[in-house]
């Protein structure tokens, strides 16, 4: 069966795919992104999505890229920041590797500033932050293998974490 060798959660911002192409080079294997199978697939922006057909629609997307992809890619997966949302999909990470890359509010603010490429973020972006983190940091503790903190951390040292946390060799 193809799986995932790890699969990525967190926030906005908190550094899923600088990590997880990092992961991705100490472990001999190749990064996806399900944000970057969504824009392919559909020729256009997250934001542009969001705009033109509104969260529901993007959700439903995501749910797709995300079954997809769990059941296509060996490497290293980084989901976007609410594909935890879904009851199944989360039913379906049970059976898998996952990392929860994690961060407080003010690393946050730091690190997405505001960025209109999210549209999540796009208004008084640490107040969004708290409220989102407030609706999902539960969810992503539950689904999450292990919880690795980035706060102060810079990308190489966050890899390292991962990968002793995991236990896992670099190829
Ligand atoms: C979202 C996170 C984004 C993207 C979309 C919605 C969220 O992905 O999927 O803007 O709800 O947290 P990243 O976590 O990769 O930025």
């Amino acid at each position: 069966m193809t799986t995932p060798l790890i699969v990525l959660v967190g926030p906005m911002g908190v550094g899923k795919s600088t990590v997880g192409q990092l992961l991705a080079e100490h472990l001999r294997t190749a990064y996806r992104d399900t944000d970057d199978d969504i824009v392919t697939a559909e020729g256009r922006t997250i934001a542009d999505i969001f705009v033109e057909e509104g969260e529901p629609a993007f959700r439903a997307l995501e749910k797709r890229a995300v079954h997809r992809a769990l059941a296509e890619h060996e490497g290293v997966l980084a989901l976007g920041g609410g594909a935890i949302l879904d009851p199944d999909t989360r039913a379906l990470l049970a059976s898998h590797r996952v990392v929860y890359l994690s961060m407080d509010v003010e690393e946050a603010v730091r690190r997405t500033g505001l960025n209109a490429a999210r549209p999540l973020l796009a208004v008084n972006p640490r107040k969004q932050w708290r409220e989102l983190m407030e609706a999902r940091r539960h969810l992503y503790t539950e689904i999450a293998t292990v919880a690795v903190p980035t706060d102060g951390r810079t990308p190489e040292e966050v890899t390292r974490a991962v990968l002793d946390a995991l236990e896992l060799k670099e190829a």
